[in-house]
C-alpha cells in the first residue's frame, strides 16, 4: 500500500480547521498523501494545526483567507466547513481543478446539488462523500455482507443517530446565534442515520414522508439557545424497501448510533443489548429455522494504516483513505461515495422538511442523473438561509419558532472563550 519512491503522493488542503483537524491528522498519517496546507478565519485552529504538522515532521502553509488557498500547489481539497456551504465551495474548488472530499452535508438546497453534480461532471474531477457512519464497523460490514447477498433482498431497515449536543454546544456553535447548527431544520443532518442504509442496499431513495418531534423547551436546555428535538424520514427505496431514519439530541447517554436490516433471507443488526458488534440472522432450508453469526468485524481495507487511527470507530480513517486511493485509481477508492449517492442521501432530508411543512406528506425524491429533474429544481433554493433562500425562505421548525434573547447567546461565547475544548475530542 505505502509508496516506496512517494512519487504518487497526493497534495491535499483542508478547508476548516475544527472537525478539519480530525482529517489533518489523517493525511499526516498517511503514506499516499502529503498535507500542504489548512484554510479558516479563526486563526488559533491553524495553530494548532501547524504545530502537529511540525510534530510530524512536516511543513504546512495556512491560510485564513479562502480565496488565497485554493490557489495553493494541491491536488485535493478535504471540506470540513460550514455543513450547509458545502456545495457553493465544493464548486469553487473543482473550478480551481481540485479534487473534492466533502465533510456531512452535500448541500443545502436542491438547486446547489444540481449545480454541484453538474460541476462534477464536466470537470471529470473525483467528488467523494465523507458521511464517515457507512465506514463505521458494523454498517461496513452490513455493506460488504448485503453486496455478498446474505441476506437477500432487502425490505426494512433502521438507522438511529441520538447524540445529544447539549453540553458541547458552546464549543461547536461559539455563542453566534446563526451558527447553521443553531438554524438547521430536524430532517437537515439525516445522513448518519439514512446514509450506511442507502450504501448498504445500493438502492436509490425515491419517496420520503418527514417528521419532527415536539420540541424541548426545559430550562437547561434553553440555556445553550436551542430547543432541542429529533428529525425522522420515512424513506420508500426503489425496490419498495422502507427506512426508517432517525437523528437529533434527544436524552439518552451515551448516544445511540443503530443499524438494522431485514432481507428476504435474513437480517443483520449493529450491537444492541449487549450483542456482538455486528449480528446477522440467516433462514436456511426451512421457514422460521436459521442460524445467528455475531461477531467483531475487522477490516481488510487499508488495515496497515488504520490501526493508527480510532476516530468515530475507525470510520473517520476510511473516507480519507478511499479518498486518496480513488485518487491514485486504486481499488480502495471503489468505496467512495459518490456524488449522486451523496445527492439522493442529502436529499433525504431536504425532501423530508417540505414534507413536514405540508403536514407529512409524501414528497418525490427527484433522480438528479436525470436532466428533467434537474431542470424541475435547478432554482429551486428554498432552505431556512435567508441569502441562499431568498423569497424562498423556510422556517427552522413546524412548531412556530421560540424566542431565545440576545444574552443567552453572549452567555454561551463567555463560556467558549472561557474554556474552548478542541473540537477533535469533542467528537
Ligand atoms: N462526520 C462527522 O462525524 C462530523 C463530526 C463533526 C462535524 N462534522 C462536519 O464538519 C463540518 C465542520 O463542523 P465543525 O464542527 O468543525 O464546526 P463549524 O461548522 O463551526 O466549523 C467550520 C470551520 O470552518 C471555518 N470556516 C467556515 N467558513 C469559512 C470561510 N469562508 N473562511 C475561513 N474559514 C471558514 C470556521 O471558522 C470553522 O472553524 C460540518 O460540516 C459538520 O457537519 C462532521
Amino acid at each position: 500500500m505505502a509508496n516506496s519512491d512517494n512519487t504518487k503522493k497526493v497534495k491535499i488542503g483542508v478547508f476548516g480547521g475544527a472537525r478539519g483537524s480530525v482529517m489533518v491528522h489523517q493525511l499526516l498519517n498517511h503514506p499516499d498523501a502529503e498535507l500542504v496546507a489548512v484554510c479558516d478565519k479563526y486563526e488559533p485552529l491553524l495553530e494548532n494545526c501547524q504545530r502537529a504538522a511540525q510534530e510530524a515532521g512536516t511543513q504546512i502553509d495556512v491560510y485564513t483567507s479562502f480565496d488565497e488557498f485554493i490557489k495553493h500547489d494541491m491536488d485535493a481539497v478535504v471540506l470540513a466547513n460550514y455543513a450547509h456551504e458545502h456545495a457553493i465551495y465544493a464548486v469553487k474548488c473543482l473550478e480551481a481543478g481540485k479534487h473534492v472530499m466533502s465533510e456531512v452535508l452535500p448541500a443545502e438546497t436542491p438547486a446547489q446539488l444540481v449545480k454541484l453534480i453538474e460541476t462534477v461532471e464536466r470537470t471529470g474531477l473525483i467528488y467523494s462523500y465523507a458521511e464517515n457512519y457507512c465506514y463505521m464497523k458494523a454498517p461496513f460490514e452490513m455493506w460488504k455482507r448485503y453486496r455478498a447477498g446474505d441476506i437477500g433482498e432487502i425490505q426494512y431497515a433502521e438507522g438511529e443517530y441520538i447524540h445529544d449536543c447539549t453540553s458541547i454546544w458552546p464549543d461547536i456553535t461559539y455563542g453566534e446565534r446563526d451558527h447553521w447548527r443553531n438554524r438547521l431544520f430536524a430532517n437537515f443532518y439525516c445522513t448518519h442515520s439514512c446514509g450506511p442504509l442507502i450504501t448498504i442496499s445500493g438502492l436509490r431513495a425515491v419517496k420520503v414522508v418527514g417528521f419532527e418531534t415536539n420540541l424541548n423547551i426545559e430550562e437547561k436546555q434553553l440555556r445553550v439557545g436551542i430547543p432541542e428535538r429529533a428529525g425522522i424520514e420515512m424513506i420508500t427505496l426503489e425496490n419498495g424497501a422502507i427506512v426508517k431514519s432517525i437523528h437529533g439530541g434527544l436524552k439518552m447517554e451515551p448516544g445511540s448510533v443503530n443499524y438494522q436490516v431485514y432481507g428476504t433471507k435474513g437480517m443483520m443488526q449493529s450491537r444492541r443489548y449487549g450483542s456482538a458488534e455486528f449480528n446477522i440472522y440467516r433462514e436456511g432450508n426451512k421457514v422460521c429455522q436459521g442460524t445467528w453469526d455475531n461477531y467483531d468485524p475487522s477490516n481488510d481495507i487499508g488495515s496497515s494504516i488504520a490501526v493508527r487511527s480510532q476516530g468515530h470507530g475507525g470510520s473517520d480513517f476510511y473516507t480519507t483513505h478511499c479518498f486518496i486511493e480513488k485518487i491514485l485509481g486504486r481499488p480502495d477508492g471503489d468505496w467512495c461515495i459518490d456524488v449522486y449517492t451523496a445527492a439522493n442521501m442529502g436529499l433525504c432530508g431536504i425532501m423530508a422538511w417540505r414534507s413536514v411543512l405540508a403536514g407529512n406528506a409524501p414528497m418525490d425524491i427527484p433522480d438528479f442523473r436525470n436532466l428533467p429533474d434537474r431542470d424541475k429544481f435547478r432554482f429551486d433554493n428554498a432552505c431556512c438561509t435567508k441569502e441562499v433562500a431568498g423569497d424562498q425562505l423556510l422556517p427552522k421548525t413546524s412548531h412556530g419558532d421560540v424566542y431565545i434573547p440576545d444574552e443567552t447567546f453572549e452567555n454561551v461565547r463567555k463560556q467558549w472563550l472561557r474554556e474552548p475544548n478542541p473540537i477533535s475530542d469533542l467528537f
